[in-house]
């Protein structure tokens, strides 16, 4: 009876608790299993990076160089170090307790380090010339460089880290680089790579050798070469190809580094090195290890780069010896070359396997994208989102930036579309080839767009003219699409921001904005009063002169002042301060100019309108987008339509319009400048170097420019344009100051048309009238 209960007590878990055993029974199982079979040579050798820097009672593997070629170089010794041990936490209650000490980075107490560390040996004489060619080429690379020199005193080339020893001696300094590096970043990084500054070395490919390898091993790789009259068995590594030194080997150097110096007899420094490692440590240059080879080119006198081909130069990692760095820049640029076609060719194989395997899915070639792997046409889901084409031809383009039907193609454009027309004519003859030869007679309609997805498309209407092999030619129209994708894909850094910074809401007021006011301020007192926002208010009155003359009378702001005194009142630690202005003409500039000046140069300012909701989540966005001394945030506002035209049919939408589906009826007003969120800082520094410019300096000059403006001219800054959902206007048919410079009214005039209604809207209401009209 009792265990009846229990069992339908416990029905609705049973499926879990049977999945729960079962899941431990099988993982027991499989623990089993993974213990019995023999751990793969590689694995162990990985799983031993685990342990750290090798300690001393290691004895040194003395490994000929034979044994260390091939996959499994250091498993034998790697198999031995890996065993998981438990140590069991008891705390001695006779001790007094000490409190851990926790670093500032998870990374620093796990002992994470960095990849490599790359040095080169330069000399006073060459710094200027050779290690300017090597950090030109590869410093772009390498994340941490460091040039090293003998004497003193010479000029440092600019953005170049040099570290001099204050002696000449090929080996000393020598000595001196291996136990600085030692020294200073012995404990940062897991792989060295020790170069000269007449190798030329491709810095991808050394890294990719370094992230091949597994770091727990002492490895000393390069090109292997015999000590002249020395043990055949155990060669030193050419410094002039450079060589890779693991973080283990450095540290079993260290103790021996001083009887090196002292004992052994060497002129060159890469041997010195070589014998250093050889005799105290027992272990000999390999040039290859874990299937890694370490492939290295020597360079023959007067060689042209360009030239040169064969598997032994394209292959090389590393070139020697380099004579002059105009040398370097010609291997340079032949590497580069090689690369770009490697990576060609691998594209097109990678193509290849697309197609193969897409006909096996069960959507068949339909799938296959042009050109194959990249991303498909942004397919719109509505009118609003379909990309326009734009048209060209060679000589014209027909949407212009400026907003003029058709304009001159200049500049990048008419770059853009050579290169495409080349780019295209190439593709024809290489495809036709050699039965056709085509040379381009005219582009008769050319079409771009710029998916973001994708990148730019293109299609050509190409007239063209085709010779055949005998020699007879004709005239013919073709169609071609093409395309520039879109490649590196990168973060830009971004200064980081706090979000708790306060907000200073500045607010320029207008007679013609009273009526507003009041829903302004409720929705301040509720969305940043009421949750204790750190924001504050500034209100700007602005009196016309007709006003100001007789506030003594008739004070038009008398209302807006009541409802903030009240407001004061509601909110015992609120001051909403005002400032009265005395102008005609209300620029942002002019207004911001006497703002700026009342408040410290750290403070962030949102300009608002007496139209803007302000939100909380509002609020944040402009914190988070305004950096200081770095972007200036623009918010467009989502401006909803005229409710009479949009809900005419049926007027009780339109009370129901809060809610799910808020950004409805309305249209993000680009036209619109009047939320911008800045530091005070970057605004006045900007207001100087406008001041500077003297002919602007003038009043009807200020008219005419907006904050926007102000930033985008007179400044370095970021300016950030984006859409705000948060920022939400009511419909309101703004009063245009025709005062303004003609361009404000004009975008203030468009502003208001726009916002009306959308065009179906518009068309119904027109149609309905004319129906009405006509009956
Ligand atoms: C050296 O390389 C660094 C990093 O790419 C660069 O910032 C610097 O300007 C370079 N210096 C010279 C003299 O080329
Ligand atoms: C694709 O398939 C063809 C024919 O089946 C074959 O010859 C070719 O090697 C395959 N290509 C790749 C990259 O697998």
């Amino acid at each position: 009876m009792r265990a009846a209960g229990l069992l339908a007590f416990l029905r609705p878990a049973l499926p879990l608790l049977l999945g729960l055993s079962l899941g431990c029974s099988l993982s027991l199982l499989r623990v089993s299993w993974s213990q019995d079979a023999p751990a793969g040579e590689g694995d162990a050798a990985d799983a031993a990076c685990l342990e750290g820097a090798a300690g001393p009672e290691r004895p040194p593997a003395g490994r000929s160089p034979e044994g260390g070629g091939g996959g499994g170089g250091g498993g034998r010794a790697a198999d031995e170090d890996f065993k998981p041990r438990i140590v069991p936490y008891s705390r001695d209650p006779s001790k007094p307790y000490k409190k851990v000490l926790r670093t500032r980075y998870i990374q620093t107490e796990l002992g994470f380090r960095e990849r490599l560390f790359v040095a080169v040996l330069t000399s006073k004489a060459t710094l200027n010339t050779l290690a300017v060619a090597v950090n030109k080429t590869v410093a772009h690379h390498f994340s941490h460089l460091l040039y090293f020199t003998g004497l003193r005193g010479a000029k440092v080339p600019h953005g170049m880290a040099v570290v001099s020893h204050g002696d000449e001696r090929p080996v000393w300094l020598m000595y001196e680089t291996v136990r600085y590096i030692q020294q200073h970043f012995g404990g940062d990084f897991d792989w060295f790579f020790v170069m000269q500054d007449d190798t030329y070395a491709q810095a991808e490919r050394v890294q990719a050798l370094a992230g091949h390898l597994s770091i727990n091993q002492d490895v000393y790789l390069g090109r292997a070469e015999q000590f002249i009259g020395g043990d055949e068995r155990a060669p030193y590594c050419h410094g002039g190809f450079g060589y890779l030194l693991s973080r283990s080997l450095l540290l079993k150097l260290r103790p021996h580094l001083d009887n090196c110096r002292n004992e052994i007899l060497s002129v060159r420094p890469d041997e010195w090195l070589g014998r250093c490692i050889v005799d105290f440590l027992g272990l000999s240059c390999l040039s290859q290890l874990q299937g890694q080879r370490f492939l290295s080119y020597e360079l023959a006198k007067n060689v042209e780069p360009e030239k040169e081909e064969g598997e032994a130069f394209r292959g090389a990692i590393t070139v020697h010896p380099v004579a002059e760095p105009t040398l370097m820049y010609r291997l340079h640029k032949r590497y580069s070359r090689i690369q770009l076609e490697r990576a060609y060719e691998e594209i097109e194989q990678l193509q290849d396997q697309i197609c193969n395997l897409t006909t096996r899915m069960p959507v068949g070639e339909a799938k296959l994208t042009w050109p194959v792997g990249i991303e498909a046409p942004f397919v719109p889901k509505s009118r609003f989102e379909v990309i326009t084409w734009d048209y060209f031809t060679e000589q014209h383009l027909f949407s212009c930036p400026s907003g003029a039907p058709k304009c001159e193609l200049a500049g990048a454009s008419k770059a853009d579309v050579e290169n495409i027309l080349q780019a295209a004519l190439e593709q024809l003859n290489r495809r036709y080839r050699p039965r056709l030869r085509f040379r381009k007679h005219q582009l008769l309609n050319g079409y771009r767009r710029f998916d973001p997805t994708r990148g730019m498309e293109y299609t050509l209407d190409l007239l063209l003219e085709a010779v055949t092999q005998k020699g007879h030619s004709h005239l013919l129209a073709k169609r071609v699409n093409l395309l520039r994708p879109l490649s590196k894909v990168e973060i830009i850094p971004m200064p980081y921001v706090m979000e708790a910074t306060r907000v200073q809401l500045v607010l320029p007021l207008t007679v013609q904005e009273l009526d507003f006011v009041g829903s302004f301020l409720d929705a301040f007192a509720v969305n940043a009063l009421d949750t204790h926002d750190n924001v504050l208010l500034t209100l700007l009155l602005v009196y016309d002169p007709y006003d100001a003359q007789r506030v003594a009378q008739v004070d038009v702001f008398a209302g807006v002042k009541a409802m903030v005194a009240q407001l004061e009142k509601r909110y015992a630690d609120v001051k909403i301060p005002w400032i009265s202005v005395k102008t005609e003409v209300p620029s942002q500039i002019k207004l911001m100019d006497v703002v700026s000046k009342k408040h410290p140069v750290d403070t962030l300012f949102f300009l608002a309108s007496v139209w803007t909701e302000i939100s909380g989540e509002v609020l944040n966005r402009c914190r988070m987008n305004a950096i200081g001394s770095w972007q200036a945030f623009f918010p467009i506002h989502f401006q909803e339509f005229n409710p009479v035209l949009t809900y005419r049919r049926d007027p009780a939408a339109a009370a129901s319009t809060s809610g799910t589906d808020f950004l409805r009826d309305g249209h993000f007003d680009r036209h619109a400048f009047a939320e911008a969120c800045f530091y005070n800082s970057d605004y006045m520094a900007a207001r100087s170097r406008l001041a500077a410019d003297a002919a602007l300096d003038r009043e009807e000059a200020l008219e005419d420019l907006e904050v926007f403006d102000l930033f985008l001219r007179y400044s370095q800054l970021h300016l950030f344009r984006a859409v705000e959902p948060g920022l939400v206007q009511k419909y309101v048919l703004q009063s245009c100051n025709p005062r303004l410079s003609e361009e404000l009214y004009r975008h203030c005039v468009h502003s208001n048309l726009q916002g009306l209604a959308s065009r179906s809207h518009l068309a119904m209401a027109f149609f309905e009238q004319e129906q009405a009209n006509s009956t």
